[in-house]
C-alpha cells in the first residue's frame, strides 16, 4: 500500500487488513505495518511488491492522468493486473495501457471510473460488433444532488455543504459543480465504447454555478428541473461532446433521476435505447467494481 501523507507498507508474506485500517483511524502512518522500511518511490514500491495484482486509486487528474498512468505502466510491465477508479488514465492512457496489458497477457479493467460498480464496460465487452450512436444522461451525483437540495429550498451553500457531509462531494467541489466530472466520465465512454480518444478538454462544458434559486423556483412553478446533462453523439465521421445545465419536463426520463441518483442511456445501431440506472451510490460501490474488475481479470 502507498498513500501519499499516511506512510507505505509492504510485506511479501501480506498485510493485516484490520490493522491498516486501525491505523487510518488513529492517524497513524501505514510504514508500521512494514518488517523493514518501504521503497519511498512508488513505482519503486510496485516493482518491489511481486504482487499480482495493483489497484490504482490516487485522486483524478484532468490534464495528463498522472502519475496514475505511470503506476499503471509499471504494475503491467510487472507483469500485474491493473484495476483503476481513476477516470484520468482512461481518457489519458487506454489505448497504450490495453496494449501493454495484452503484450504481458493480463487486463486493465477500469469499471469503477463511471457510475462505480455499475457494469457498463464490461457488459459492452459482452455486446461485440454493436456500433454507438449517442450517449446521454446524467452522469454526475453531486450535481444532481445540489440541484435537488435547491428545488427543495437550500441555497448553493448549503446544497454543497450537505452533500459534503453525507460524503458524496469533495472537500474541494469545483470538478463536480464545472461539469469536469461528468466531462471526464463521458470522455472515457467515447474512448473505450466509441474506440476514439477523446479528453475532457474536447467536450463543450458548462457547469451549473450559473443556476439561481430564482431559475429553480420558475422552473419548478412550469413543471421542469435543471439537470446536467452529458451528451455524446456522431455527427459524419466525428464525434462532438457537450456537458451543460438542461431544463427537463416531466415527460423526460431525467425528470425522475433525483438526488445521488445516476442515469446513461446508450443508443445503438443494433439494440435501440439501452439504460443503466444507480441508486444508492458510494465508496462502498466503487469498491465492489474494483472488487469485480479483480474476479473478472483473473478468472478470464
Ligand atoms: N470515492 C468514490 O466513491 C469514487 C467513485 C468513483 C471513482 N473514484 C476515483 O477513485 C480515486 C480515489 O478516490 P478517493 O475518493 O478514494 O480519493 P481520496 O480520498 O483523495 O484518496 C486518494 C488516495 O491516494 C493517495 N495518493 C494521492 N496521491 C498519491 C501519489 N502520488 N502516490 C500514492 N498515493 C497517492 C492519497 O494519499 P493520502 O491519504 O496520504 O492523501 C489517498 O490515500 C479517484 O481517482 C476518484 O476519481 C472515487
Amino acid at each position: 500500500v502507498a498513500t501519499r501523507t499516511h506512510g507505505r507498507a509492504l510485506n511479501p508474506d501480506g498485510l493485516d487488513l484490520e490493522k491498516a485500517l486501525a491505523i487510518m483511524e488513529f492517524g497513524h502512518s501505514l510504514d508500521e505495518l512494514s518488517p523493514s522500511a518501504a521503497p519511498l518511490d512508488s513505482l519503486e514500491l510496485i516493482r518491489a511488491s511481486g504482487a499480482d495484482v495493483m489497484f490504482e486509486n490516487t485522486p483524478v487528474n484532468y490534464n495528463d492522468g498522472q502519475p496514475a498512468i505511470s503506476y499503471i505502466e509499471t504494475a503491467l510491465k510487472n507483469n500485474m493486473q491493473a484495476i483503476t477508479a481513476n477516470k484520468g488514465t482512461v481518457v489519458h492512457g487506454y489505448s497504450y495501457l490495453q496494449a501493454l496489458a495484452a503484450e504481458h497477457g493480463v487486463k486493465f479493467f477500469f469499471e469503477s471510473t463511471v457510475m462505480d460498480g455499475v457494469p457498463i464496460f464490461s457488459s459492452f465487452r459482452q455486446l461485440p460488433v454493436m456500433g454507438l450512436t449517442s450517449i446521454w444522461g446524467i452522469l454526475n451525483a453531486t450535481t444532481n444532488l445540489v440541484l435537488s437540495r435547491l428545488e427543495a429550498g437550500d441555497s448553493f451553500d448549503e446544497a454543497v455543504r450537505y452533500s459534503q457531509e453525507i460524503g458524496i462531494a469533495e472537500t474541494d467541489p469545483s470538478g463536480d459543480i464545472d461539469g469536469w466530472d461528468a466531462a471526464v466520465k463521458v470522455a472515457a465512454l467515447i474512448t473505450v465504447l466509441m474506440d476514439h480518444p477523446f479528453t475532457p478538454d474536447m467536450v463543450e462544458r458548462t457547469g451549473i454555478r450559473s443556476i439561481t434559486p430564482e431559475m429553480i423556483a420558475k422552473a419548478k412553478a412550469e413543471g421542469k428541473r435543471y439537470k446536467l446533462v452529458a451528451h455524446a453523439w456522431k455527427e459524419g465521421e466525428k464525434i462532438k461532446a457537450r456537458v451543460s445545465p438542461e431544463l427537463v419536463s416531466s415527460n423526460s426520463i431525467l425528470y425522475n433521476i433525483n438526488g445521488t441518483t445516476t442515469i446513461v442511456q446508450f443508443e445503438s445501431d443494433v439494440l435501440g435505447k439501452l439504460s443503466f440506472i444507480e441508486e444508492d451510490l458510494g465508496p462502498r460501490t466503487t469498491a465492489y467494481g474494483l472488487l469485480a474488475d479483480f474476479v473478472n481479470a483473473v478468472r478470464e
